[in-house]
């Protein structure tokens, strides 16, 4: 089995961490995003995964020398320019000469979807394309998916404006395509599988979706890349990872609850760190408080400042002593 994965979006509301990261290799408890996704792939039947690269290629190809992720063999197609999510598709499938059925799915989710009973819906619908759906509490930010009994897809409504949606089932990311698909994407310009293939395929009636409730999270926020790690040593997603790398200092009289501290991150006495997550190698100073909030690789908090609601610094980024940050990044996202 092959798979699509998109890795090359810009990853804008994930920054200031994503201005030198690219999203999917942002760190989940240690382990890139992307070998999390792909190790889920590789446990699905998967074998071959191309990634599809976009913004900021070279950290992928640096990250994986000898062209193998988590025993999955990889394969790179890099866009000239962001062909958005469709045309990416038909860019990596032309680049890797994918010709029977695939698999897609958005690079930034993580997700215990049984990709097999999607494969397998798939071939008892005669589908051209068949797409796995999740439960969520605001439907807004996503694609909303209502189906008919058999799986049919009615409609296919990204991002509708908030109370419009007409259920709460949502795209998860994850499709199973013919290679047919491909040739309804125009070539050599920005096309959305959201917006303009898949709404194509609802008219054909040849567009099937997967209910599934499985454990779904799409990091690409602040509140989800996140949660994401929080479920990550709580234990939500098989044995409970530890939470604090083993070279990682947290001196005596600091206080790290419910917390990611990765490796060689220091928090000094007196400083409290709850909720949150400090990348590789981030200092708390002596009294701070980080609460709820995501400080980057190398980043410093300086003594006695106060991190909260969803607070996130960047590579490097120092908060002054005594600063209190509420819903901030450092620096500005927008700068
Ligand atoms: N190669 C490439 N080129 N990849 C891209 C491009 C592009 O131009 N644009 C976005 N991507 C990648 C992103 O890196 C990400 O992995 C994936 O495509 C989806 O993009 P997001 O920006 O994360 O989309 P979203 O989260 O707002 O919405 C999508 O995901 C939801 C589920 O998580 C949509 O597919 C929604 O319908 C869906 O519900
Ligand atoms: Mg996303």
């Amino acid at each position: 089995m092959k798979a699509i994965v998109l890795v090359g979006g810009f990853g804008t509301r994930l920054r200031p961490l994503t201005l030198t990261t690219p999203k999917q290799m942002l760190p989940v408890v240690g382990v890139p995003m992307i070998e999390r996704v792909v190790a889920k792939l590789a446990a699905n039947g998967v074998t071959d995964a191309i990634l599809s690269l976009g913004y900021r290629p070279d950290a992928f190809l640096e990250a994986y020398p000898d062209d193998r992720c988590a025993g999955v063999r990889l394969h790179y197609a890099v866009e000239p320019e962001p062909l958005d999510t469709a045309g990416a598709v038909r860019f990596a499938a032309t680049e890797a000469g994918v010709d029977s059925r695939f698999i897609v799915l958005n690079g930034d989710v993580l997700t215990d979807l049984d990709v097999a009973a999607l494969w397998a819906l798939h071939a008892e619908r005669g589908a051209e394309a068949t797409i796995a759906l999740t439960p969520v509490d605001d439907p807004s930010r996503y694609g909303v998916v209502p189906i008919a009994a058999d799986g049919r897809v009615e409609a296919f409504i990204e991002k509708p404006p908030p109370g419009e949606a007409p259920t709460n089932w949502i795209n998860a990311g994850t499709y199973v395509l013919e290679p047919s698909v491909l040739d309804r994407i125009p070539a050599g310009r920005k096309v959305s599988i959201e917006r303009e293939t898949f709404p194509r395929l609802v008219e054909d009636g040849s567009l099937f979706a997967l209910q599934s409730s499985a454990y779904w999270v799409d990091a690409g926020t602040p509140a989800t890349y996140l949660q994401v790690q929080l479920d990550y040593v709580d234990g939500l997603r098989g044995q409970a990872e530890p939470a604090v790398h083993p070279s990682a200092v947290v001196e005596d009289g600091a206080t790290v609850e419910h917390a990611v501290v990765m490796a060689g991150a220091t928090v000094a006495a007196g400083a409290t760190v709850r909720d949150s997550v400090l990348l590789p190698g981030a200092t708390v100073g002596a009294g701070a408080e980080v609460d709820g909030s995501i400080v980057g690789e190398g980043s410093v908090v300086g003594a006695g400042a106060s991190l909260r609601d969803l607070t996130v610094t960047g590579l490097g980024a120092e908060v002054p002593a005594g600063a209190t940050l509420v819903g901030a990044r450092v620096p500005d996202a927008d700068a």
